[in-house]
């Protein structure tokens, strides 16, 4: 067992298999599956290593509270159903559904993964070293897997390494530079999800 299917099969209960829809938890797993790839190249403590890993498989989780209409609609999103998307992040990270063992650094994480490094994300507008680590490393993994993914909703996936461009394009505006640099140090000879995949 790799150490993916480990921390998968540890960390997952049964009712939150049962309410979260299949595509949210594959894009989880796809993140996680990022995560630990990037992970190997940080210094980090075995502390600092799990609940990293507990935020990339569970940041998405407060997508339970979206209607399924909205959360996988096609096409452009009226400006409520924006706001009611946007709510995912602060409702994942006091969900009663995440594991007691989750750590508040953890929840502070998946609270935070939709900030953007220049202050113009949600839900807090948080901006450069005010976001979490955690949550700076999240955003860039969330960005890449959906962008690579083949489950979205409206548009084309695109090339890893148009992905690795992408995320350099928004080095310094949406990412942290240094992630960005780590992440395309790391990916750029290897894909995450191909390496998953095999
Ligand atoms: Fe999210």
């Amino acid at each position: 067992m790799s150490v993916v299917e480990y921390i998968y099969t540890l960390r997952q209960q049964k009712r939150r298999i049962a309410s979260i829809p299949p595509a949210v938890l594959r894009h989880e797993r796809n993140v996680l599956e990022c995560t630990i790839l990037l992970v190997k190249s940080l210094d980090l403590s075995s502390a600092d290593t799990i609940d990293l890993m507990d935020a990339a498989l569970h940041h998405d989780i407060g997508k339970v509270s979206i209607p399924p209409d909205i959360l996988f609609k096609q096409g452009q999103l009226t400006d409520e159903e924006r706001l009611i998307i946007q709510r995912h992040p602060d409702i994942g990270a006091s969900s009663k559904l995440l594991p007691s063992t989750v750590s508040a650094r953890a929840r502070e994480a998946i609270r935070s993964h939709h900030e953007r490094w220049d202050g113009t994300g949600y839900p807090r507008g948080l901006a450069g070293d005010q976001i979490h680590l955690f949550a700076q490393i999240l955003a860039v993994m969330d960005v890449y897997e959906a962008m690579t993914s083949c489950e979205r909703t409206y548009r084309e996936p695109v090339s890893h390494l148009e992905a690795l461009d992408e995320l350099e394009r928004c080095a310094g505006s949406q990412f942290s530079p240094l992630i960005v640099q780590q992440t395309i140090k790391v990916f750029r000879h290897q894909s995450p999800l191909l390496l998953a995949a095999g």
